[in-house]
């Protein structure tokens, strides 16, 4: 049996009558940059966050950096994150002029640990950002009391997490904002790049959707420096469509993930995600650690069960980020997490069938 990593044609011949005939829609009304596509698209993604306000651009990378700017994170300033994410996350940092200060994730939920994000506070720290990583919402609630006892400003990477929630908040409405990414093969995937920014204070959304749109409220009006950083009509329109869908794909991927604990669970050698009490957790990557990784991987793809790694060299250790000085063992956890975890393939359309497959492949070659 083959099982892809994910299968986006499966996902496209649910939804093609709808999204073909929204797309000839968009360009009979010629809504190509920003336009009342991404406006629908906003207001609904807004709701569905529970958010007042949500804000499309371009792509998650840049709703992380325009969030960042719009907080008035500055060169000399530092900004705080798991050393566990997709390298976007630090970009943003860098490219808003600051310096990315990495800290150790907990153990059981792969999360930023907020124990050693008090201890990397300094007087230059403006922001603080927990990566909701693989569908899980960091522990927020000690990071926000943290960030108000420093004054700090709290950013969540929830890129991977639409719709997941912690005692009943949703990803993206618990701090200042919150920010998503769009790309194809996420849980609410556009059809090219795209990103938002959700937020319930109205002073930062004011400014966040000025600065996206060259610094303007009133065509041609500039009141502040700002950048071309606005969402297509096209994905504004794709992705209103997909939203419908979301709960319903979030109930599946949910379901994958029971069968694969219900099958792995017991497997000496194989540890299954955990999920922190009062969490939902929303799959976007259904993350496993074994010894032996890369032989089990292999060992995988030749039973035909394609699998990825969520990420194989932290971001202290990264090439790109060896000027910050970090060094090999400074964060055991995210350092382990790279080298045990595959990420199993994972997405609304699969079967039990393929899940019983893949497990039984896995049990097998972890004896
Ligand atoms: C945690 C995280 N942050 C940021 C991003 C960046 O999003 P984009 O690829 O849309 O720029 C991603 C996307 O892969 C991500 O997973």
């Amino acid at each position: 049996m083959q099982v892809p990593f994910l299968d986006l044609k499966a996902q496209y011949a649910q939804i093609k009558d709808q999204v073909q005939p929204a797309l000839i829609d968009v360009m009979e009304n010629t809504a190509f940059a920003g336009g009342s596509f991404v406006a629908e698209f906003e207001k609904n993604f807004a709701d569905y966050c529970q958010c007042k306000h949500a804000i499309g651009v371009g792509s998650g990378t840049e709703a992380l950096w325009v969030a960042l700017v719009a907080m008035g994170v500055k060169p000399g300033d530092e900004v705080i994150t798991a050393a566990n994410t997709f390298i976007a996350t630090a970009e943003a940092i860098s490219f808003a002029g600051a310096t990315p200060v990495f800290v150790d994730v907990e153990e059981h939920s792969y999360n930023l640990d907020p124990v050693q994000v008090e201890a990397a506070i300094t007087d230059k720290t403006k922001v603080i950002i927990p990566v909701h990583l693989y569908g899980q919402i960091a522990s927020m609630d000690p990071v926000l009391a943290i960030a108000k006892k420093h004054g700090l400003r709290v950013l969540e990477d929830a890129s991977q997490s639409h719709g997941a929630t912690s005692s009943e908040r949703r990803a993206g409405s618990i701090a200042d904002a919150g920010c998503f990414s769009f790309y194809p093969g996420k849980n609410l995937g556009a059809y090219g790049e795209a990103g938002a920014i959700t937020t319930n204070d109205d002073e930062l959304a004011a400014t966040m959707r000025r600065f996206r749109d060259h610094g303007q409220a009133k065509k041609y009006y500039h009141d502040m420096v700002g950048w071309n950083a606005r969402m297509d009509g096209f994905q504004g329109a794709v992705l209103d469509i997909k939203l419908n869908y979301l709960p319903e794909w979030t109930k599946a991927r949910q379901a994958h993930a029971a069968q694969y604990n219900q099958l792995l669970a017991e497997h000496a050698g194989i540890q299954i995600p955990s999920v922190s009490a009062g969490n939902e957790h929303v799959y976007h990557i259904y993350a496993i650690r074994t010894q032996n990784r890369d032989q089990v991987m292999q060992a995988l793809a030749e039973k035909g069960v394609a699998s990825g790694i969520h990420y194989p060299i932290p971001l202290h250790l990264q090439t790109a980020y060896a000027d910050l000085g970090y060094k090999q063992g400074q964060f055991p956890v995210a350092e382990r997490c790279a080298a045990e975890q595959i990420s199993l393939p994972m997405y609304a359309e699969l079967t039990e069938a393929q899940i019983a497959y893949v497990a039984e492949q896995l049990k097998y070659i972890v004896a």
